[in-house]
């Protein structure tokens, strides 16, 4: 039946590609070179983002809140499962398993692109079982821009998707030696795409990040939602290198903003975008008080000096009541890439991030344990989320804005050089 998960108690789940295993599919080479990637997966941006402890602080988990408000509904879950696959029949089985995880364990779920099958319907079955495992699911339709909207909408009617993820990949189709190379038609098609879109959008990176002045222009094209998708996990420079002989491109292997250093940019450019509407911003010797569209909390920069304490603004959020288009103040900003633990998601939140995307990590979960292991592996992040947040003593996820944290390494270097501080 939808939703059971299956019982594959074997250490290796047999749907799916194994490393070293041959891929003729692109998609298939997707997912076993990213799973090769993670067996070395490293230290990242994260670990330059630490709480910064308070031992009267902690407050009764019962009374903590993990679910969050995001795209006119309510998740349960405060991450979800972030785009990967389909369009194989090895890729159908992982959607399949992973759709049943999603059921399982509640959490929303992302489709991967879905243009193999706006190409060729043979490969629809490998997307649409999502929705058959899934029936009631938060599910995610996922296309790139060139698919225009007749394709966009395609894709949300094969899968009955809730909200639709468009993604941005350039720096991936520069290396992919079957890859695109004009971009320049993207901020059109966007926009057709949003202005025709039924259900949310969601513009997302895949894992090189999203700079402020991208996230400008795509509120500029009436983009509502985004994920900046940084780098500090699953690497598609790396990836797509891997795949083709001479690796050409070995050096953009790791290109791209860090989660982290995106999500401080956006928070610096909402205030910036919020000051200049509202003029509610303050300057001081060093120290700016700031507050946060939606919430009352207003929270301060204790120091202008990176490396110091860090008492972050709340998040930029829903719709700006004055209806405003441009600047970043009113988007709602999902995060991704390279989150490793609930302790990584609790910092994304902490960085202003709605909610949570998981690849890799979920990914490498599911090709280790199997279904039932990755469900008992998300419940067991819900669990340890709702710990941190006592810890921190955030009893909403919105409170987590408030809290101190510290900036070090070369994450508060690029901050610097990026002016955020
Ligand atoms: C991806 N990702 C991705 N994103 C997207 O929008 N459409 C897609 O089809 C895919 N395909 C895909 C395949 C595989 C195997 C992986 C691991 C990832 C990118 C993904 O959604 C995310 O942005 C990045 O992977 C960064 O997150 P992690 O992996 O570091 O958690």
């Amino acid at each position: 039946t939808a939703g059971s998960a299956g019982s594959h108690k074997n250490s290796s789940y047999h749907g799916m590609p194994t490393c070293g295993a041959a891929g003729s599919n692109r998609k298939d080479d997707h997912v076993r070179l990213a799973l090769a990637e993670h067996a070395d997966q490293r230290a990242n941006a994260f670990d330059d983002v630490r709480f910064v402890h308070h031992s009267l602080a902690s407050i009764d988990p019962s009374q903590v809140d993990i679910s969050v408000d995001a795209l006119g509904t309510h998740w349960d879950s405060p991450f979800y499962i972030n785009a990967m696959t389909g369009g194989s029949v090895k890729t159908g089985a992982i959607n399949t398993a992973l759709a049943q995880v999603a059921q399982a364990a509640s959490v929303p779920m992302a489709s991967g692109s879905q243009r193999a099958a706006l190409r060729d319907s043979a490969f629809e079955e490998s997307f649409a079982t999502i929705r058959q495992w899934d029936p009631e699911g938060f599910v995610f339709a996922n296309v790139g821009p060139d698919v225009g909207v007749e394709g966009a909408l395609a894709a949300v009617r094969m899968i009955g998707a809730d909200a639709l993820q468009i993604h941005l990949n350039s720096a991936q189709e520069i290396v992919m030696p079957e890859g695109a190379r004009d971009f320049s038609s993207w901020p059109d098609r966007i926009a057709a795409i949003v202005e025709a879109c039924p259900v949310p959008v969601v513009v997302k990176e895949v894992g090189f990040g999203m700079s402020a002045s991208t996230v400008r222009r795509l509120a500029s094209l009436g983009v509502r939602a985004v994920d900046v998708s940084g780098s500090g996990g699953t690497d598609f420079a790396h990836i797509e290198n891997a795949r083709r002989a001479g690796h050409e491109y070995a050096y953009l292997d790791g290109w791209g903003q860090s989660t982290v250093l995106c999500l401080l940019a956006l928070i610096e450019a909402g205030e910036d975008d919020d000051g200049a509407r509202n003029a509610s911003r303050s300057d001081g010797l060093g120290i700016r008080s700031v507050r946060g569209p939606e919430t009352s909390s207003g929270s301060m920069i204790a120091d202008a000096h990176l490396g110091g304490l860090q008492n972050l603004p709340a998040s930029a959020d829903a719709v700006d009541a004055h209806g405003a288009t441009e600047g970043v103040a009113g988007l709602t900003v999902f995060a991704s890439g390279g989150v490793r633990t609930p302790l990584d998601v609790v910092k994304a939140l902490a960085l202003g991030a709605r909610a949570v995307g998981v690849s890799g990590h979920f990914l490498h979960v599911l090709a280790s344990r199997g279904p039932e292991g990755l469900t008992a592996e998300i419940n067991a992040w819900k669990n340890q989320v709702r710990s941190l947040m006592a810890l921190v003593g955030a009893a909403t996820t919105a409170d987590l804005t408030g809290t101190d944290l510290l900036l070090t390494g070369r994450t508060a270097q690029e901050a610097s050089l990026l002016g955020v501080n």
